[in-house]
């Protein structure tokens, strides 16, 4: 991949900038900033090198039309403070407000352009709907630099299409992500471990699949751990199930045990009355979650366990919190599985922007960790093998 260097002199020129500053918020206040963090080295080293800055990134899933309620300003105001510089914001996307926000950068200007998504060209499936959108974005610009690691895995304009139509490279960003987790690809020290959670199955069956051949131990929590209890005919109570997956779930369960890779699961689980920090809540066994409950967290016996099964690992993958980290009372599992990451003194990468949060909300210090990535879908398609669009374009 080219990086910034290999692009030469960069005074004076437009430089779009593909970055992925998809926060969460609450209302317009930015409740995570981490990808915005993420994001600032690449455009200050661009505007120190005397670039006009065009920063193009989404937020949320809009409809492919403006939606107030997804709109970057909240994000340019902090990438402001963090710069500590002003930064434009143009109220479109490619039209006269882009037009005129760009003309009037100065060298080392920053402007940062609308959600992308609000144009339906972004995320069209008509390579020549998102052609024609990537030739208006193109032609606001003269090279472009792919930053925005989180997105890929996404075959959209500002991502992909952008790239085939301009000088390009890839940002700090993106070369750092992707040599972490080749880490973790090519020749992981072991033993190597590695940690899922969140809430469905559906979406980690492609990486569960390829780690299998690859990890010595798989951990397993969050909402998806219910799919596995049931698979190993366990009653969930009214916890999260995808009971579609059930089977290919058991089919994992087999194959891993053919393969001498172990599965760890919960021997114990918070379980409540509803999905709430007030709900009546008690520790069961995994066994016996009573019908009218759901699971909400890990309990401590597993937290014991999962640390364990981490105390000898020299590599650690992990990405998804262990129950709902956001409510106190199912917190606790996350915060025990991440301090037994530090603890273990494995080489740890947390990918995906839940855990990445959970992380930084539970008060760690993101330094503990190797590396913390700022792809979820991102990281885990790399790890499954898979041929990133975003990645790929840029080698080319
Ligand atoms: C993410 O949050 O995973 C990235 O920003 C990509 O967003 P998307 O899943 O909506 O494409
Ligand atoms: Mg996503």
């Amino acid at each position: 991949m080219k990086t910034i260097d290999d692009l030469g002199d960069l005074r004076g020129k437009r430089v779009l900038v593909r970055s992925d500053l998809n926060v969460p918020l609450d209302g317009t206040t930015i409740t995570d900033d981490g990808r915005i963090r993420a994001s600032v080295p690449t455009i200050r080293r661009l505007a120190d090198a005397g670039a006009r800055v065009v920063v193009v990134a989404h937020l949320g899933r809009p409809k492919g039309a403006p939606d107030a309620k997804y709109s970057l300003r909240p994000v340019v105001s902090r990438m402001s403070e963090l710069l500590g510089k002003d930064v434009a914001f143009a109220t479109d996307t490619v039209g006269e407000s882009a037009q005129a926000v760009v003309a009037a950068l100065a060298d080392g200007d920053v402007a940062v352009l609308e959600n992308i998504r609000f144009n339906a060209g972004e995320t069209s499936k008509d390579e020549a709907e998102r052609g024609a959108f990537a030739d208006q974005l193109a032609a606001l610009a003269d090279v472009f630099v792919s930053d925005g690691f989180g997105v890929v895995h996404r075959k959209q304009a500002s991502v992909y299409d952008v790239a085939l139509r301009l000088p390009h490279a890839a940002g700090g960003l993106v070369l750092t992500e992707v040599e972490v987790l080749k880490k973790l690809t090519v020749d992981p020290q072991r033993p190597y471990v590695v940690v899922l959670g969140g809430s469905k199955v559906s979406d980690k069956l492609g990486v569960i699949d390829n780690l299998l051949g690859k990890a010595d131990r798989i951990v397993i929590g969050g909402g998806m751990v219910f799919t596995f209890l049931a698979a190993k005919g366990y009653e969930v109570g009214k916890s999260l199930l995808e009971a579609d997956q059930i089977e290919t779930v058991k089919g994992y369960i087999t194959r891993a045990a053919e393969l001498g890779v172990q599965v760890v699961l919960p021997v114990d689980i918070v379980a409540a009355t509803a999905f709430s920090a007030d709900a009546e809540h008690d520790v069961v066994a995994a066994d016996a979650i009573p019908a009218d409950r759901m699971g909400l967290d890990v309990g401590p016996e597993t937290s014991k366990l999962f640390a364990s099964a981490l105390a000898d690992a020299k590599t650690v993958f992990w990405n998804g919190p262990t129950g709902v980290f956001e409510l106190e009372p199912y917190s606790h599992g996350t915060r025990a599985l991440a301090q037994a990451l530090i603890d273990s003194g494995a080489f740890t990468v947390v990918g995906g922007g839940d855990s990445a949060a959970a992380v930084r909300r539970l008060g760690f210090d993101e330094k503990a960790f190797g590396h913390i990535s700022t792809g979820g879908g991102a990281s885990l398609e790399f790890l499954e093998g898979k041929t990133l669009p975003g990645i790929a374009v840029l080698e080319s």
